[in-house]
């Protein structure tokens, strides 16, 4: 049977809750392991079912993965690696399409359908992968239901991306590792989760120089070793429970393991809003704040604010004094769980597809919800949490998409929520 959570809201919150691994940045590691022929030691591997899957593809392409207990896995090539990826993984995630370069650049060819994935957007394309793929030599034939892809050898190319890309930085950072000669990205995405993957393919012995800038330089080398990489922390786990923190406003909670550095949109906004915060160099202490004021925000590229951020930040405009604008820049169907939100009793309006505005404060009521995604997910357990009355939450497999033991960690710092 479907598992549930059940949420009593308005318990008081205080404590300490520790941050996993980034999701974002394991589903691009597990993909680099098709490119060496060596050991791929994961560590602080996020325990959730996105991880899980990208494993899973593993061991259909060939490979063994191997769970060494306490976040840290083992990857090795077992049998010879499959060209295919199975369309009933491909459709659960959307970086599944972070294995399709590997494949390309170790074995010339990579069949796979459109990657599934969280429904955020109209459509979610992969046109700028494709391109670049066919930049440095790639044939791409487009079926009826699937992308077929082939190349003898791929050679560096220059790549400018139309429109920052996250993954498509990341992908194509990581083929041109093994393509022949020089490539060169233009207009990258910054995220912290693509130096990371640069250091351990800089490790495993790529030659990659910018990556944290919008210009990333990749001189192809003709092989790479094993290796070990440590996840870094998670800064959208970070900066919810942040946001849960301030919205709650009932005590102290002390957030650990992270790295309060990749949030500083979030800081910068908190400094407006009135929340009462403190950072250290791994932890952020969020205090009862007197009064939160209502701030608009709009969604950016990092370093500005992630777009993964906004629904969390959205329902803490809902206890916030004044009128909010939120404008998603990024996605056209991110706001739509506002529709939610103002069942339970928020003020929202919804001027378009990329723009709500929320007149705070309210408050919020349980309901019977289903959770359409993951980020809206979590902001509705965050609405949960904060209403009043009970909450009954289906469609949790969005929420362990993305965050690890969810109910146990809240329940740690007083929230009345069950798992059933
Ligand atoms: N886009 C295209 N063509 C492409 C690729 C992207 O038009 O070939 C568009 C997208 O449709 C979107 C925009 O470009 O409108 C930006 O998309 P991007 O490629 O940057 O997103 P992504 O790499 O698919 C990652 C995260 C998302 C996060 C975004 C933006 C992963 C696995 N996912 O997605 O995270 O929202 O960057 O920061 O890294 C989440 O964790 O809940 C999540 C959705």
């Amino acid at each position: 049977m479907e598992s549930k959570f059940i949420i009593n809201g308005r318990q008081p919150l205080s404590g300490n809750i520790k941050v996993k691994g980034a999701k974002n940045a394991a589903l691009k590691i597990f993909p680099v392991a098709l490119m060496t022929d060596e050991a791929i030691k994961v560590v602080n591997v996020p325990d959730i079912e996105d991880c899980h899957r990208a494993q899973e593809m593993l061991v259909a392409l060939g490979h063994s993965v191997k769970n060494l207990g306490d976040g840290q896995m083992q990857i090795q090539r077992q049998n010879k690696t499959c060209l295919n990826l199975p369309a009933e993984l491909v459709n659960k995630f959307r970086s599944s399409v972070m294995f399709v370069g590997p494949l390309l650049a170790t074995c010339g060819e990579a069949h796979f359908p459109h990657p599934g994935g969280c429904v955020i957007g109209a459509t979610r394309p992969i046109d700028m992968f494709l391109d670049g793929f066919a930049k440095m030599g790639a044939k791409v034939k487009t079926l009826e239901n699937s992308y077929h892809l082939t190349a003898k050898k791929l050679k560096g190319a220059s790549i400018f991306f139309p429109k920052v890309t996250v993954t498509g930085t990341e992908s194509l950072m990581t083929t041109a590792c093994l393509a022949q000669g020089k490539s060169i990205l233009e207009n990258c995405a910054m995220e912290p989760e693509i130096p990371a993957l640069a250091d351990f393919l800089n490790k495993m012995g790529a030659k990659i120089t910018g990556a944290g800038t919008s210009t990333i330089k990749i001189e192809g080398v003709k092989k790479l070793s094993g290796g070990e990489y440590k996840i870094i922390p998670d800064r959208i786990e970070a900066g919810t429970f942040a946001i849960l923190a301030a919205a709650a406003n009932s005590g102290e909670i002390i957030i650990e393991d992270c790295e309060p550095k990749h949030l500083g949109a979030l800081w910068a906004i908190f400094d407006r809003n009135g929340v009462n915060y403190k950072l250290g160099k791994n932890s952020i202490k969020i205090f009862p704040s007197a009064k939160i004021m209502a701030e608009n925000v709009v969604t950016h590229e990092y370093p500005g604010f992630a777009t993964d951020l906004q629904s969390a930040y959205t329902v803490l405009m809902t206890q916030a004094q004044g009128i909010s604008l939120i404008h998603e820049t990024i996605y056209d169907r991110r706001l739509l769980f506002c529709d939610t939100l103002t069942q339970m009793g928020a003020d929202i309006i919804m001027a378009d597809p990329h723009r709500s505005v929320v007149n705070g404060p309210t408050k919020l009521y349980g309901r019977k919800l289903v959770i359409p995604d993951l980020r809206a997910g979590i902001a509705l357990v965050i609405a949960a949490l904060i209403a009043h009355g009970k909450t009954e939450v289906s469609n949790i497999y969005q929420i362990e998409r993305g965050y690890e033991g969810l109910a146990e960690r809240l329940k740690n710092i007083g929230a009345d929520i069950e798992k059933i």
